[in-house]
């Protein structure tokens, strides 16, 4: 198993979930997606994590975000457990979470590091685009849960930064400025981004979010 690095293609697979069995590549279609990993069910870290990503599923949506969850417990563990997230998260998981009893998938995407656990499924974040290539990784230990406002602050960036030639600064939130590309002289930056340019040194340029 190698190690799965941003601009490779995710691999495509086909698991037994939460709500049947589903090809990966399928399930997205032609949207974007997130497959993260938790490492058991039944856990305090990872109930609050769930509930919270089914109460951000309104926000992926809009993005055209697909989520899929994935721990090394059978699909009936996984039923009983929505049944807890549901009821103390105050919310209904409403996507897929793959029983990766076998760790089929916890292998291809590298999600089990035997020196935090060699058994259970670390923290994984994939975020994949609509060409199923990989646009971020992010792992977190089993101690620490995850911000699920960051995975959109994150998606923001990566949708906006496909579709125009800009990169976003550190902590930046849609709607505020962002960084002309480096490879773009000033001059014609002035061209192409109607709304201004401030050239702060040659090499950093701002100007306002071109989606705002
Ligand atoms: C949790 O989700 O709370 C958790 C899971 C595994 C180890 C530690 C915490």
């Amino acid at each position: 198993m190698a190690t799965l690095r941003l601009g490779d293609t995710a691999p495509d697979f086909t698991a037994v979930t939460s709500e049947g069995t589903l090809n990966f590549y399928e399930y997205l279609g032609d949207s974007w997606g997130i497959l993260f990993s938790h490492p058991a069910d039944f856990t305090p870290v990872c109930t609050t994590e769930l509930g919270t990503a089914a109460k951000f599923k309104d926000e992926f949506d809009k993005r055209n975000v697909k989520m899929m969850a994935l721990s090394v417990d059978g699909a009936a563990s996984h039923m009983e457990w929505i049944k807890d997230i549901n009821e103390t998260q105050n919310t209904e998981v409403n996507f897929p979470i793959v029983a990766d009893v076998e760790r089929k998938v916890s292998d291809l995407y590298d999600m089990i590091h035997p020196n935090a656990d060699d058994t259970l499924t670390v923290r994984s974040v994939f975020i994949i685009g609509p060409d199923k290539k990989i646009k971020l990784t992010l792992t977190y230990p089993a101690s620490t849960g995850r911000n699920f406002y960051e995975l959109l602050r994150v998606v923001d960036s990566l949708q906006l930064t496909a579709n125009h030639k800009v990169a976003t600064p550190a902590n930046w939130e849609h709607g505020e400025k962002v960084v002309v590309s480096p490879s773009i002289p000033t001059e014609e930056a002035k061209g192409i981004f109607k709304k201004g340019v401030e050239e702060v040194k040659p090499y950093l340029r701002l100007t306002p979010d071109p989606t705002a």
